[in-house]
């Protein structure tokens, strides 16, 4: 039996966007699959009536749980959203390849398989979106997040190229670069730098800094900010290829596209004032 709300799939709905998301998209009328491994941390949602999900989305099976259930009781899926995701922060020179193989697997494998997954589906309905969770760290960037900005530039072109090839069925893939904005990323960010550290690091007054960094200016962006533009990429009649949460963070993009040497010199100034 096909259901006749809509249906969106969040993965990463434990905390931050995914978790604002999913309140939002239920408000909205629609049926909330959310997708975590912290289960405990949805319990909220769950008693709003959102289908909560233990999900890895490093882990196929679990993955093809969250869809197939999905599938099985609603018949339909509108929309997924590749949120989940995190940075493995650390000096290139240092961060294990064991740690930055995850680190794809997180942020841009997992999207991929999850995709596969919903798209024979979407193709035999028409319609449906996949909206991929990237940032504005897929063209501006910063010292120790080579890997994370590296798997969200990766994340980027491949939903522009899934976009291409199936828009012939009606379907779109779209990218959302969020801005700095309120939630654990930021906290997980530098632990993981501290943690990727070697004990006789060169590289440790380097983290200092980039800590100083991360956390020296307020964020005011909010989770349920970004959720309200996850709804509106979901939602628009003529959705486009990007979307941005504010004008500033289309101007970081635009200027680390069309100025490098100027992006760079903003970051050592910023940089060199933090290292005082
Ligand atoms: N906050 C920012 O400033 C910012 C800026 C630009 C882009 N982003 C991106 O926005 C997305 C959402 O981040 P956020 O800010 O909301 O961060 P967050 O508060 O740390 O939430 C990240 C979510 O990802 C989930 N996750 C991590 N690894 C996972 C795994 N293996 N399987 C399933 N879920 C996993 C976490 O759930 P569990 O740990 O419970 O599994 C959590 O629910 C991420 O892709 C992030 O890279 C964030």
């Amino acid at each position: 039996m096909t259901n006749e709300k809509k249906v969106v799939l969040i993965t990463g709905a434990s905390s931050g966007m995914g978790h604002e998301s999913a309140k939002y998209f239920y408000d909205h009328g629609w049926i909330v699959y959310a997708g975590a491994r912290r289960t405990q941390r949805m319990k909220d949602l769950q008693e709003l009536g959102i289908h909560t999900h233990r999900l890895d989305v490093t882990d196929n099976e679990s993955n093809k749980s969250f869809v197939e259930a999905a599938i099985k009781e609603q018949g339909r899926i509108d929309v997924l959203i590749n949120n989940a995701g995190y940075g493995e922060y650390g000096p290139l020179e240092e961060v294990s390849l064991e740690n930055v193989k995850y680190q794809f697997d997180v942020n841009l494998f997992a999207a991929s398989e999850l995709s596969k997954l919903v798209l024979p589906l979407m193709r035999r309905q028409k319609f449906g979106r996949i909206i991929n969770v990237t940032s504005i760290g897929e063209n501006v960037y910063m010292p120790l997040g080579g890997w994370y900005h590296a798997t969200k530039a990766a994340l980027g072109i491949w939903s522009d190229v899934l976009d291409m090839e199936i828009r012939q069925f009606g379907l779109r893939s779209i990218v959302i670069q969020p801005g700095g904005t309120q939630s654990e990323w930021g906290e997980i960010a530098i632990q993981n730098a501290e943690k990727n550290l070697m004990a006789d690091s060169p590289y440790k007054k380097l983290v200092q800094v980039i800590k100083k960094v991360l956390t020296s200016h307020e964020i005011t962006t909010t989770s349920r900010d970004l959720a309200k533009v996850f709804y509106k990429a979901a939602t628009d009649a003529h959705p486009s290829r990007r979307y941005y949460r504010s004008l500033t963070d289309r101007i970081g993009v635009w200027i680390a596209r069309n100025h490098p040497s100027l992006w760079r010199f903003g970051m050592r100034t910023m940089m060199d004032r933090m290292s005082r």
